[in-house]
Order: structure tokens, then C-alpha cells, then sequence
């Protein structure tokens, strides 16, 4: 056999195995019907403001498409630096530099500051871009159970003294739409005298009167060493700003390898970032919308006795346990069209598989006084 037979030989048994387990993935193209499954929570996409923003782009640009490289040759422009200096002064740092995703960024960032002489205490639950810089990084790590600031103490003190602590964690958790409560946190990195590492991507765009995130309406940017907003959610397009100070940034031009060794984006999209930012902090009618709608969806599933975990936000669980119920949940409300995904291991641990609401500033109390009464006729009939 060909070593090409092979590979594939092995390719093969790897997806068996994953079918086996009822956990082969598949790509599908978005379906029509109640959208409760994008990131798309302020519906720019979805309402066609993000297209007429596109086009006034589109319409303002007389330069090139391409970046034709690295910014550090000749795919820097113009509007990069506007586009961060603009983030910046959006989210209360010093500075800030943009990525091309939140993946880019968790990764490069995490591996570049943080050594192997250095320890981590990372969330439990969070997101791989951030688990997978943390092996990367080589550093001694721990990690605290989810949004336990008391665990997070406890093992901080017991830890080793040799070269830096970080604390990473995020301000809305993907899969269970709660917080960390970010004052005593930034107050016990302090005590700890170690560096915290904030994640805001579910939380840019939705928290805070100009939707620029958790620890800018808290006052507490300046506090956090680094702060990461991926622009795939709220801000419904793609790339990630990485915010702190001056020193962070030129650092990071400097010697941040997914950021140097990468063809820069179309400049015309960091002006396109410029323009999205100035439509969000407008929005705040819109936040408060989305706001009103989590507490009724909430109250909701409450009242059917559904849980939905520790949710403040717009990210609302439906949490069922087994895989099978998920899956099954997930497709009766696809024939009823509704689109809300089941999440399942690895995305989140064994036993609490479920169904995530996400849900947008475009939907209407209708829309989620449907999703409850398709979800009431999913209960088994004794529990109704
Ligand atoms: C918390 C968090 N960080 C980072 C990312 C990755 O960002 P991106 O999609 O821009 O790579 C995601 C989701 O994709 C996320 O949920």
C-alpha cells in the first residue's frame, strides 16, 4: 500500500469512528426560517445594513482590493490605522491592532506573550482559539471552574512564584451566555499582582451603551492587559482588534507571528470596520431591544421549567443533557422552521448537550413567543 493509501486508509477510519458515535459534522448551507443560530445579534446582516455599509465602502474607495502583502511590506494602508486608532479610542485603550480573526489573534497573541516559564489560569469553558494558544505557549497551566472567582483564589494561591500569572477569561461565554463578574476579577488579578486577558467577542456590539463591550462599561479597560474583540458577531463581518497599551501594540508588529507572517487584509475592509463601529455605537435602542428579548425568553422557559443555566445575555441556552434529545430537539424545530443548533461534547461538556439560542436585535416578541411554543411542544407530554 502507498503511503497515499494509507493516509487515506486512516482518514477513513477516523470518520467512521466519528459516525459511529453519531458525531460526524457536516457542512450545510444556512437554511430559511427563524434565524436563532447566527451571531448576527444586531441583524446588520440580516436587517441590510452591513450591505448599504459595504457599499458606501465600496463607493468611498478608490484604492486597491488586494493588500498584496504583509502590513509590515507594502499591505499596510491608511485605513488600518484609522480603523484602530478609531477601536481604540471605541473601547478606552491606548491602542489597538487588528487580526484576521478572533483565531488569529487568540493564538498569535497567547503564544507571543506568554512563556513557558510563565503560568495560566484559564476559565474552563473557554474557547478553543484561547485553549490552543495556551498549549502552544508551553506555560504551567490551571484551569478554575466556570465564572469561580473563589476556585480561581484558591488555586492562584497555591501556585509556584516563577515568571508571570495570567488570568484568561471571557465576557460572555459562547455556549452558556453568562459573565465572569469582571470587578472582582480585575481586582484579585491585582492582589495576585498577575495580568488578566479579556475575550469580548460575544460581548462587542451588545454590552454596554456603545456596545464596546464589557470591561469598557465597567470603567476597566485600562486595567486589562489585553483585550480581544473578534468583529464575527455582533459586528457581523470578520478579523479581531487586540487592544491595550501603546507598548502591546508595537510589541506585537514587532513579533507576533499570525500577524506578520499573513497577507494583510483588503484595506478596504479595515474602512469598512471604521464605518460598522460608528453604526454600533448608535445602536443603543437596538441593545436594549435584544436585552428585553433574553428576559422574556428566560421567563419563558422558566416558566416550563427549562433551564437554561446562569444566562444574563443574548446567548440563551436550552440545556437538555443527552446528545440524542439535542439532536432530536434541534430537527423537529427545523421542520417547524426554526433554525436553533444543538451543541454537543466537545463544544461543551459531556451530559449537558443542548440547544443554543442566539438571539438578534432584529427579532420580534412574536418571533420569540414562537420559539417558546414550538419548544413547549417538545416536552414530553407528562411534563407539559
Ligand atoms: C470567545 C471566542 N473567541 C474567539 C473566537 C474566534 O473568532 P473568529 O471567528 O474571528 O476566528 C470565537 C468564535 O468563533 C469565540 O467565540
Amino acid at each position: 500500500m502507498t503511503a497515499l493509501d494509507e493516509f487515506h486508509q486512516d482518514l477513513r477510519r477516523g470518520l467512521d469512528r466519528l459516525e459511529e458515535k453519531g458525531r460526524l459534522r457536516s457542512l450545510r448551507v444556512a437554511q430559511k426560517g427563524l434565524d436563532f443560530a447566527s451571531n448576527d445579534y444586531l441583524s446588520l446582516n440580516s436587517s441590510g445594513r452591513l450591505l448599504s455599509l459595504m457599499q458606501k465602502a465600496a463607493t468611498d474607495w478608490d484604492g486597491v482590493v488586494g493588500s498584496t502583502g504583509s502590513r509590515l511590506l507594502r499591505g499596510h494602508h491608511e485605513s488600518f490605522e484609522i480603523a484602530e486608532e478609531e477601536f481604540a479610542t471605541f473601547c478606552g485603550t491606548e491602542s489597538s491592532l487588528l487580526f484576521h480573526s478572533g483565531y488569529a489573534a487568540n493564538v498569535g497573541v497567547i503564544q507571543q506573550f506568554i512563556s513557558s516559564e510563565d503560568t495560566v489560569f484559564c476559565d474552563r469553558l473557554c474557547h478553543a482559539t484561547i485553549l490552543d494558544g495556551i498549549r502552544m505557549s508551553g506555560a504551567r497551566r490551571f484551569y478554575f471552574h466556570h465564572n469561580d472567582l473563589d476556585h480561581l483564589r484558591d488555586i492562584m494561591r497555591k501556585r509556584e512564584r516563577k515568571g508571570r500569572s495570567w488570568i484568561i477569561t471571557e465576557s460572555i461565554f459562547s455556549m452558556d451566555g453568562d459573565s465572569p463578574d469582571l470587578h472582582s476579577l480585575v481586582d484579585l488579578a491585582e492582589e495576585e499582582d498577575a495580568l488578566l486577558y479579556l475575550d469580548e467577542a460575544h460581548a462587542l456590539g451588545v454590552v454596554g451603551s456603545t456596545g464596546a463591550g464589557l470591561a469598557h462599561s465597567l470603567g476597566l479597560s485600562r486595567r486589562v492587559a489585553v483585550l480581544v474583540f473578534p468583529c464575527g458577531k455582533g459586528p457581523g463581518l470578520m478579523g479581531a482588534f487586540v487592544c491595550g497599551s501603546k507598548m502591546l501594540r508595537e510589541s506585537m508588529i514587532n513579533s507576533c507571528r499570525s500577524f506578520i507572517f499573513s497577507t494583510a487584509q483588503p484595506p478596504c475592509l479595515a474602512h469598512l470596520l471604521s464605518l460598522v463601529f460608528r453604526e454600533i455605537s448608535g445602536m443603543n435602542v437596538e441593545r436594549k431591544h435584544l436585552s428585553f428579548l433574553s428576559q422574556q425568553l428566560r421567563e419563558g422557559l422558566h416558566s416550563m421549567n427549562l433551564d437554561f443555566g446562569k444566562s444574563t445575555s443574548h446567548i440563551v441556552p436550552v440545556i437538555l443533557g443527552s446528545e440524542e434529545d439535542a439532536m432530536r430537539w434541534m430537527n423537529s424545530l427545523a421542520l417547524r422552521g426554526i433554525d436553533a443548533r444543538a451543541i454537543r461534547p466537545p463544544s461543551v461538556p459531556e451530559g449537558s448537550s443542548r440547544i443554543r439560542v442566539n438571539l438578534h436585535a432584529g427579532h420580534s416578541v412574536t418571533d420569540v413567543e414562537c420559539l417558546l411554543k414550538e419548544l413547549y411542544s417538545l416536552l414530553p407530554v407528562g411534563v407539559r
